[in-house]
């Protein structure tokens, strides 16, 4: 198995430079100015196209257990999907119900992937109780090759853990080396004021933002620096939207804790008037923290820009608007929570990012692939082109012209949150370490090829 991509405009996180990739088996072995085709490989001609080191998206839920029912995707057609996008790793947030030890999640989750995956994949495994069987259990799966934790500070009584298991779990991070990854909003706060909207029979999918405010957010944010800042552990806020948050984590950054920040792409483009719509509409558009005043976007993209914010991703959570999210007909706090986006965060990105002016293609690669490869132990093997890395390349063509729509779309769930959006660019070739997985848009690759990637801790 071997490929020539010849005469495409490479792009990474600090370099732009037109050359040929020739990939050997699973890996880059050189790059150049007119190499000799080699013989027996396929040819590919990328002239006038981009060649960007495979996209990661560090936050998605391809299988979750969540709200009394279940995310659509599977490993299989979630990773499809990914790679359509143009997405050629992720990571799955492995989230055990407090009622599993930390080892059950695992093994649930090894049971969903293995064997599926198109694409290649990792877990951030989810600290959902911290109890006396917990610590040698998440040694082991560290072990295995996780080195990320994902606690949430919300979600009272589901994944939400208190402020001693918060404590014993940072401490444990600190001493394996583990960054962890956080939810926060302070779930006491929520629980009150969800109550006290239904009770005014405030009962609509708009009350989700009245339930979970932007001070919710900051006050979540605000906790977790603190334990961090205590601990000394690494810590990685997972979908921060507004400017109350960001301010938190900034402060805490200027006091020396190492925290990272990753929004969405979701937050980025979309605001909580589409929550507000009327006839269940506004359900398609429910997730936590919730959308916000279109104010914060602009805050969000110059964070992004300057490096406040270190990576976008989607927080993929796809539930059918016709048979789940009706769940919350009634009662805004039963809406299962996620707008799916997998498939559309690097073209929406590429479109309202780069095409704008926003970002301008080093940090488009920066944002939605190679920081989330330094932070999370897969550099240099993912999130750049060079001698040695895997192939996971994506030939992008920035002539496409398109528009997404649920119709059309590869990820399994039957809405999109982008409807009818118009998109300039998509992936036409991508590659995973070596092989051709998408050509023209569609799926061509090898269910089971995507592998599970084990990462050391210890590595920043
Ligand atoms: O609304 C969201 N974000 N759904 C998925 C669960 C989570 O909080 O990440
Ligand atoms: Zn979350
Ligand atoms: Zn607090
Ligand atoms: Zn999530």
């Amino acid at each position: 198995m071997s490929l020539f991509i010849k005469n495409g405009e490479i792009v990474t996180a600090t370099e732009r430079y037109i050359a040929d990739i020739y990939c050997e088996g699973e890996t880059i072995s050189a790059i150049g100015r007119n190499l000799p085709a080699p013989t027996g490989a396929e040819i590919i001609d990328a002239t006038g196209k981009y060649i960007f080191p495979g996209f990661i998206d560090p936050h998605t839920h391809i299988y979750l257990p969540f709200m009394g029912t279940y995310s659509k995707d599977t490993y299989t057609t979630g990773t499809q999907a990914a790679l359509v996008g143009g997405t050629t790793t992720i990571f799955d947030m492995c989230c055990p119900s407090r009622a599993m030890s930390a080892k059950e999640g695992f093994d649930t989750w090894n049971t969903q992937s293995d064997g599926k995956a198109c694409c290649d994949y990792s877990y951030h495994m989810g600290v959902t109780k911290f109890d006396d069987a917990s610590a040698n259990q998440l040694r082991a799966i560290v072990a295995a090759g996780v080195s990320s934790f994902k606690i949430f500070l919300a979600y009272k009584g589901a994944f939400g853990i208190d402020d001693t298991e918060l404590y014993r779990t940072l401490k444990l991070a600190k001493e394996l080396g583990v960054i962890v990854t956080a939810h926060c909003e302070n779930e006491t706060l929520i629980a009150e004021r969800q109550k006290e909207l239904l009770a005014a029979g405030k009962t609509d999918p708009a009350q989700h933002h009245e339930s979970r405010p932007p001070l919710v957010e900051a006050e979540g944010v605000h906790h977790l620096m603190t334990f961090a800042e205590l601990t000394g552990t690494s810590v990685y806020i997972v979908h921060l939207s507004c400017e109350e948050a960001l301010k938190n984590a900034v402060d805490a950054r200027l006091r020396g804790v190492d925290v990272s920040v990753e929004t969405l792409i979701q937050y980025l483009l979309i605001d909580k008037t589409y929550a507000e719509k009327t006839d269940l509409e506004g359900a398609k558009f429910v997730m936590s923290p919730p959308l916000r005043d279109a104010r914060n976007q602009p805050v969000l993209w110059n964070a992004l820009r300057t490096g406040l914010i270190q990576t976008v991703a989607t927080d993929h959570a796809p539930f059918d608007f016709k048979d789940q999210k009706p769940m919350g007909a009634a009662d805004f706090t039963k809406i299962p929570n996620g707008i799916p986006a997998l498939e559309d965060r690097i073209n929406l990105l590429y479109t309202y990012g780069v095409k704008t002016g926003r970002l301008d293609l080093n940090t488009f690669v920066n944002v939605a692939s190679t920081q989330a490869a330094k932070l999370f132990g897969l550099f240099p093997r993912k999130g750049c082109i060079q001698i040695g890395a895997d192939a996971d390349l994506v030939i992008y063509d920035p002539a496409y012209r398109g528009k997404i729509s649920a119709a059309t779309q590869t990820m399994n769930v039957d809405y999109s949150g982008f409807e009818g959006w118009p998109i300039e660019g998509r992936p036409s070739v991508v590659t995973v370490r070596g092989e051709v997985a998408v050509r023209g848009g569609k799926f061509t690759g090898t269910i089971g090829r995507g592998q599970f990637l084990k990462r050391a801790p210890n590595h920043f």
